[in-house]
């Protein structure tokens, strides 16, 4: 691939285009458990299975994912008997991955779903919520969530509090007119379907999922943390990292899900997401003073290299690590994200060893001015 781009001659960079939808979470949409909450950012399980594969990791060895959003890695480890971490910033991610990589018992599950559908419906107020939840439901819709959410508040084991939590913010997605588009939440009328109907169905269909899991017994955890300070990690502990992290300019992931943060996670303050990556462009250190790159990615790049600084003290020597990045556009410059990252990672003391484009987006400014085109690449490193 002929590129004249900043530090390009210095690493190998591969095309392999046929990749690139594994790198998104469509594919994800079919798979049981991992489609129990579609995660815009997320990839697929089959994209970690193809880097369990290239990164030659075996069954007993412990993988890290940094910024594990929904828990893909984890999942998919939890499948195929590989132990794994995950730290998430967002108390949304988390709460998401660990619904999804939990234990549970069945029959205790069934038992609260009959004693929760039996129950008769009582009206609570909607007039404390904000206006956008308001408008994002119908009055009915409403009531019976909030009815719900009551009802799911008195089980008092935790691991089934949250199966039934998921299980109904999912049921609220799929009658709310609010849609996610990019970084903004938008509404559609659209005549909905009772919520106990769809949650009744989203209930039967987690349990008959859980029910053909078939778990091989391996050590599955996450945590909620700053990936730029994993204290709570061991140095030298991991045989492998699959990770990718925030986008650059595509990091205003929180307040999409502010109808779910509003209904279903009460005590969260907004001001917890300071930890997230790129957010505090003031006060950087220009890794790259001779790019003149934008303050956001200078921003990014900082944050980036003490998480690369991170990753590398808890691997083990030799172990192997993938990063899913992309580029970020800007008006006057693309930032070619993967080769910066390459560099600020073998400046830390890792081995870069491919650098693999999957994806080539054409970048236009106020959707009709084109930028450029920008990629989203893995990079496969070693410590
Ligand atoms: C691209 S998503 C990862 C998606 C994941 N691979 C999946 O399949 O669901 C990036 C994640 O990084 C998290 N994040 C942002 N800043 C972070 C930080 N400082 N430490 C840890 N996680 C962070 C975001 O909350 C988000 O879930």
């Amino acid at each position: 691939m002929q590129d004249k781009r900043e530090g390009s001659l210095l690493f190998k960079i591969e095309e392999r285009r046929d990749l690139g939808n594994l790198v998104t979470f469509i594919p994800n949409k079919k798979v049981p458990i991992h489609n129990w909450f579609y995660f815009k950012e997320g990839f697929s399980r089959d994209f970690v299975l193809l880097m369990l594969d290239w990164l030659k990791i075996k069954n007993n060895e412990w993988i890290l994912d940094p910024f594990c959003g929904s828990g893909t890695t984890l999942l998919t480890s939890k499948e195929f008997g590989f132990n794994a971490i995950g730290v998430d910033a967002s108390p949304l991610a988390v709460f998401v991955t660990q619904v999804k990589i939990e234990d549970y018992d069945l029959e205790k599950i069934r038992e609260h779903a009959r004693e929760i559908f039996s129950k008769k419906f009582e009206r609570y107020d909607t007039e404390g919520l904000s206006p956008l939840t308001k408008r994002a439901f119908s009055r009915y819709s409403l009531e019976d969530i909030l009815f719900f959410k009551e009802e799911i508040k008195k089980i008092n084991d935790p691991k089934i509090r949250n199966f039934f939590t998921l299980a109904l913010m999912n049921s609220a997605n799929k009658v709310s007119y609010a849609y996610k588009d990019g970084s903004v939440i938008k509404m559609r009328e659209k005549p909905t379907i009772p919520l106990k109907k769809v949650f009744k169905r989203i209930v039967k269909r987690m349990i008959h999922d859980l029910k053909r899991a078939n778990y091989k017994g391996s050590n599955i955890g996450v945590y909620l943390g700053d990936a730029r300070r994993m204290d709570f990690l061991q140095d030298n502990y991991f045989d492998a990292v699959i990770t990718s992290p925030p986008y650059l300019n595509k990091i205003e992931y929180t307040k999409v899900y502010s109808i779910e943060y509003e209904l279903f996670f009460e005590n969260f303050k907004f001001d917890s997401l300071r930890s997230y990556i790129g957010l505090n462009p003031k006060h950087v250190k220009d890794l790259f003073p001779e790019l003149n790159l934008p303050d956001v990615a200078k921003a990014y790049l900082q944050d980036m290299n003490d998480a690369l600084k991170e990753i590398y003290r808890v691997m083990k020597d030799d172990a192997k690590c993938s990063i899913v990045v992309a580029e970020g556009a800007f008006p006057d410059k693309i930032v070619p994200v993967d080769l910066l990252m390459a560099k600020l990672a073998e400046r830390i003391g890792f081995k870069v060893e491919r650098i693999v484009v999957v994806n080539e987006r054409v970048v236009t400014r106020d959707r009709t001015f084109k930028i450029g085109k920008a990629r989203e690449s893995i990079v496969v490193m070693k410590k």
